[in-house]
């Protein structure tokens, strides 16, 4: 029986054999509005080979179809990634591990590969489970990651909602589900952003009342997006269908001058 080892890029690069290795370009494109998108996530977005998008049933994941088509090189593959997938943890790791082992294959080929990523890509973002996915089964995976303008960057613009001001601490909480929760990074003071809300927008908007903060908030859903929703009386949304927490961010300062 023969040892079959294969060889790696190092063994070949020592044989004098010329190694092609690609690049993996993990890409922020922004939130939604076509004009917060960097100059440097257009340029790596024109230069790859290949294009990994993530696919979803939310609406806002059309808006990356959309800008891969804008901007990818004529003849650049588009695969699209399947991503909502459950809450079986094992089997999204299963998925992950298979997607990257099938882009190291066209990295290992030379191939510069993309995945576009809504916002920033090292912000809750599927592009983290990717990378992990893929740096455990290569370590020194040749990566490029290009910060995007995140989602609450947008929608504290539209509101002029100062995020971060002084010495006042900032608390990100995806999906605020009790009350707890909710007190205690009240009780650190400063700005609460809350993201993912979706259908618990009323037990959101119900916490938010019983600390009487629903005049020191805003709300911002599918920001730069068609059918872009801007609130900045929260009371508006008492009542408000179940779809309209997607895609939306709450911005929530207890110390906020109302606005005249
Ligand atoms: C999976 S996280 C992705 C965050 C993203 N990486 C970022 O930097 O903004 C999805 C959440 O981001 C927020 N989000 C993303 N795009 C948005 C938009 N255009 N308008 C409002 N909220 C958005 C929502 O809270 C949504 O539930």
């Amino acid at each position: 029986m023969h040892n079959l080892s294969i060889p790696n890029d190092y063994s070949l690069a020592q044989k004098g054999i010329a190694v092609m290795t690609g690049t993996f370009y993990v890409i922020g494109v922004g939130p939604g509005d076509p004009e917060l998108i960097t100059l440097k996530a257009v340029n790596r977005l024109r230069r790859a080979q290949v294009h990994y998008v993530p696919a979803s049933r939310l609406s806002c994941q059309s808006w990356l179809t959309e800008v891969v088509a804008r901007y990818a090189a004529v003849g650049s593959k588009v695969r699209e990634v399947e991503f909502s997938l459950g809450s079986d943890a094992t089997k999204r790791q299963e998925h992950w591990r298979q997607v990257a082992a099938e882009i190291i294959t066209e990295i290992r080929c030379g191939k510069r590969v993309a995945f576009a990523t809504l916002g920033d890509p090292l912000l809750y973002s599927t592009s983290i489970y990717l990378l992990r996915a893929l740096q455990q089964q290569w370590q020194n995976l040749p990566v490029e990651i290009v910060p995007g303008i995140s989602a609450c960057s947008h929608v504290a613009a539209l509101t002029e909602f100062a995020i971060g001001c002084g010495e006042q601490p900032v608390t990100i909480l995806p999906t605020v589900m009790d009350k707890a929760a909710l007190e205690s990074a009240l009780k650190r003071g400063g700005t609460l952003i809350l993201m993912k809300i979706g259908k618990r927008l009323p037990r959101i908007l119900a916490l938010l009342k019983q600390f009487d903060l629903l005049e020191k908030a805003v709300f911002v859903a599918r920001a730069g997006l068609p059918q872009q929703r801007i609130e900045t009386d929260l009371k508006r949304l008492q009542g408000a269908d179940a779809a309209t927490g997607n895609l939306a961010v709450i911005l929530v300062d207890a110390n906020r001058e109302n606005k005249p």
